[in-house]
Protein backbone atom coordinates (compact mmCIF):
# COMPACT_ATOMS: atom_id res chain seq x y z
CA UNK A 1 0.00 0.00 0.00
CA UNK A 2 1.21 3.90 -0.98
CA UNK A 3 2.20 5.70 2.05
CA UNK A 4 1.79 8.90 2.21
CA UNK A 5 1.54 12.25 4.47
CA UNK A 6 -1.41 14.19 5.70
CA UNK A 7 -0.72 17.45 7.01
CA UNK A 8 -3.36 19.57 9.57
CA UNK A 9 -2.36 23.03 10.10
CA UNK A 10 -3.56 25.01 12.65
CA UNK A 11 -3.67 28.45 14.27
CA UNK A 12 -3.60 29.50 17.95
CA UNK A 13 -2.73 32.95 19.87
CA UNK A 14 -0.63 32.52 23.04
CA UNK A 15 1.84 35.03 24.96
CA UNK A 16 5.01 33.65 26.61
CA UNK A 17 7.88 35.41 28.27
CA UNK A 18 11.57 34.15 27.47
CA UNK A 19 13.82 33.45 30.28
CA UNK A 20 15.80 31.15 32.72
CA UNK A 21 14.31 31.26 35.94
CA UNK A 22 17.71 30.49 37.87
CA UNK A 23 19.64 33.84 36.35
CA UNK A 24 19.71 37.78 36.82
CA UNK A 25 17.08 39.68 35.15
CA UNK A 26 19.94 41.39 33.56
CA UNK A 27 21.01 37.82 31.63
CA UNK A 28 17.83 37.41 30.44
CA UNK A 29 17.25 40.17 29.04
CA UNK A 30 21.19 39.86 27.58
CA UNK A 31 20.11 36.83 25.95
CA UNK A 32 16.22 36.77 25.47
CA UNK A 33 16.22 40.80 24.46
CA UNK A 34 12.36 42.20 23.62
CA UNK A 35 11.33 38.43 24.14
CA UNK A 36 12.45 38.77 28.15
CA UNK A 37 10.06 41.62 28.58
CA UNK A 38 8.22 40.75 32.53
CA UNK A 39 5.16 41.42 31.42
CA UNK A 40 5.01 39.06 28.46
CA UNK A 41 4.17 39.67 24.55
CA UNK A 42 2.18 37.41 22.40
CA UNK A 43 2.31 35.20 18.61
CA UNK A 44 -0.01 34.31 16.51
CA UNK A 45 1.34 30.88 16.06
CA UNK A 46 0.88 28.93 12.68
CA UNK A 47 1.28 24.51 13.21
CA UNK A 48 1.49 22.14 10.61
CA UNK A 49 1.12 18.41 12.36
CA UNK A 50 2.15 15.95 9.69
CA UNK A 51 1.03 12.35 9.66
CA UNK A 52 2.28 9.43 8.09
CA UNK A 53 0.61 5.90 6.92
CA UNK A 54 -0.58 3.62 4.39
CA UNK A 55 -3.56 4.50 2.43
CA UNK A 56 -6.57 2.42 3.84
CA UNK A 57 -7.51 0.27 0.35
CA UNK A 58 -11.33 1.13 1.86
CA UNK A 59 -11.44 4.44 2.60
CA UNK A 60 -9.12 5.96 0.60
CA UNK A 61 -7.40 7.77 3.93
CA UNK A 62 -3.96 7.71 5.96
CA UNK A 63 -6.16 9.08 8.74
CA UNK A 64 -9.53 10.29 9.22
CA UNK A 65 -8.87 14.42 8.59
CA UNK A 66 -11.70 14.89 11.60
CA UNK A 67 -10.21 12.77 13.89
CA UNK A 68 -6.52 14.25 13.50
CA UNK A 69 -8.53 17.64 13.77
CA UNK A 70 -9.82 16.87 16.83
CA UNK A 71 -7.02 15.34 18.48
CA UNK A 72 -4.58 18.41 18.03
CA UNK A 73 -7.66 20.74 19.31
CA UNK A 74 -8.43 18.50 22.51
CA UNK A 75 -4.36 17.90 23.33
CA UNK A 76 -2.95 21.00 22.30
CA UNK A 77 -4.72 24.24 20.75
CA UNK A 78 -7.42 23.81 23.95
CA UNK A 79 -5.01 24.04 26.47
CA UNK A 80 -2.65 27.21 24.40
CA UNK A 81 -5.08 29.05 22.74
CA UNK A 82 -5.26 32.55 24.20
CA UNK A 83 -3.27 31.28 27.25
CA UNK A 84 -0.03 32.40 28.95
CA UNK A 85 2.40 29.74 27.94
CA UNK A 86 4.23 30.29 31.25
CA UNK A 87 1.72 30.28 34.01
CA UNK A 88 -1.60 28.75 32.28
CA UNK A 89 -0.50 25.29 30.21
CA UNK A 90 0.19 22.78 33.07
CA UNK A 91 2.28 20.47 30.54
CA UNK A 92 4.33 23.75 30.10
CA UNK A 93 5.09 23.90 33.82
CA UNK A 94 8.91 24.46 34.14
CA UNK A 95 9.26 25.25 30.19
CA UNK A 96 10.90 28.10 28.88
CA UNK A 97 8.69 28.40 26.16
CA UNK A 98 11.05 29.14 23.06
CA UNK A 99 9.59 27.89 20.05
CA UNK A 100 11.93 24.85 20.17
CA UNK A 101 10.80 23.78 23.69
CA UNK A 102 7.36 24.27 22.75
CA UNK A 103 7.18 22.16 19.49
CA UNK A 104 9.08 19.25 21.63
CA UNK A 105 6.36 19.69 24.40
CA UNK A 106 3.67 19.52 21.22
CA UNK A 107 4.90 16.64 19.96
CA UNK A 108 4.78 14.64 22.96
CA UNK A 109 1.12 15.53 23.54
CA UNK A 110 0.56 13.81 19.74
CA UNK A 111 2.58 11.01 19.47
CA UNK A 112 1.05 7.91 21.13
CA UNK A 113 -2.34 9.51 20.45
CA UNK A 114 -2.46 8.26 16.67
CA UNK A 115 -4.81 5.77 15.15
CA UNK A 116 -3.31 2.60 14.76
CA UNK A 117 -0.79 2.21 11.80
CA UNK A 118 -0.52 6.04 11.60
CA UNK A 119 3.02 8.05 12.53
CA UNK A 120 3.16 11.26 13.97
CA UNK A 121 6.12 12.45 11.10
CA UNK A 122 6.72 16.39 11.47
CA UNK A 123 5.42 19.66 13.31
CA UNK A 124 6.35 22.89 12.01
CA UNK A 125 5.61 25.47 14.45
CA UNK A 126 5.84 28.95 12.47
CA UNK A 127 6.37 32.12 15.81
CA UNK A 128 6.16 34.28 12.69
CA UNK A 129 5.63 35.12 9.64
CA UNK A 130 10.03 34.99 9.24
CA UNK A 131 10.69 32.14 12.49
CA UNK A 132 9.67 28.57 12.18
CA UNK A 133 11.17 25.44 13.60
CA UNK A 134 10.54 22.03 13.07
CA UNK A 135 10.62 18.67 14.77
CA UNK A 136 10.69 14.92 13.50
CA UNK A 137 10.86 13.39 16.86
CA UNK A 138 14.11 12.00 18.85
NI1 LIG B 1 8.09 35.57 21.75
Amino acid sequence: MPRVRVTRRVHFAAAHRLGVAEWSEERNAEVFGDCSNPLGHGHNYEMEVTVAGEVDPETGFVVDLKRLRDLVQARVVDDVDHRNLNVEVPWLEGVNPTTENLVVAIWERLEDRLPPGVRLDRIVLRETPRNHVEYTGG
